[in-house]
């Protein structure tokens, strides 16, 4: 592979700016009322005003972590541009962590019973603790390890997208239920990326992502 060809995103790079970018818009602007709307008529253990906090902060710092993490894959910006990358990098680890803890905090709320907040709840739970290794790999200077984690960290990421493309097809399969739709969703969006990730991981020996 020459240089060129190596430096040019891929159309599935492509496939996923497009994606994560309209997910992390979306969850940039639920931040200005759509939280209201969303847990309107729901029974709120925490009470509503801090439910509405939570869920707030979630949907921006995911949208944020949605919009930084294509370009930290770009081996144009990490080669050329090493200042941006990890400018662009602490704030994207930032707001990793960020949905991952929000989203274990609103998971213990959420549609779907037990099945369902389990599921998110893991998700959050895997998405800090791979975005916690990811950064301390950086800080130690093992950028291998740290791209790979990093991968798995996004991948869990990309769980908002998968969730919003699948939740059309699991309420015609399950004839609107909508507990069993987030009983399912809460595992099925985010189980296969993690597969998918860890197949690319090991399909090569050296960990080159997306471009
Ligand atoms: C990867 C870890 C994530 C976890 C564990 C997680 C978990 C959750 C949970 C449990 C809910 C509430 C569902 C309910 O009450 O029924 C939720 C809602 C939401 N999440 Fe996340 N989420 C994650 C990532 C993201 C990302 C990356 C975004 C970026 C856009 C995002 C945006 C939202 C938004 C906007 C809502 C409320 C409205 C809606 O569902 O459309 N989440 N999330």
């Amino acid at each position: 592979m020459t240089t060129e060809q190596r430096t040019k995103p891929k159309w599935t790079w492509w496939v996923m700016v497009v994606l994560a970018g309209l997910i992390g818009i979306y969850g940039v602007g639920f931040a200005f009322g759509g939280a209201e709307a969303f847990y309107e008529g729901r029974d709120l253990p925490l009470g509503l005003d801090v439910s509405i906090v939570a869920l707030s902060f979630h949907a921006v710092v995911g949208g944020l972590a949605l919009l930084t993490g294509p370009f930290q894959f770009l081996e144009r910006i990490r080669t050329a541009r090493p200042k941006l990358h990890r400018g662009l990098g602490r704030l994207h680890v930032a707001a990793a962590l960020g949905t991952g803890l929000s989203g274990f905090f609103v998971a213990g709320f959420a549609e779907g019973g037990l099945t369902g907040r389990l599921g998110f709840a893991a998700l959050g739970a895997l998405t800090t603790t791979c975005g916690l290794v990811g950064l301390r790999l950086a800080l130690g200077r093992r950028f291998d390890d740290h791209r790979v984690w990093m991968m798995r960290s996004f991948a869990l990421l990309l769980a908002a997208v998968s969730l919003r493309l699948q939740i059309p097809a699991l309420f015609a399969l399950l004839d609107g239920d909508e507990t069993m739709v987030f009983a399912v969703v809460g595992w099925s969006c985010w189980v296969p990326n993690l597969l998918v990730v860890e197949w690319m991981i090991r399909r090569r020996p050296a960990p080159v992502i997306v471009v």
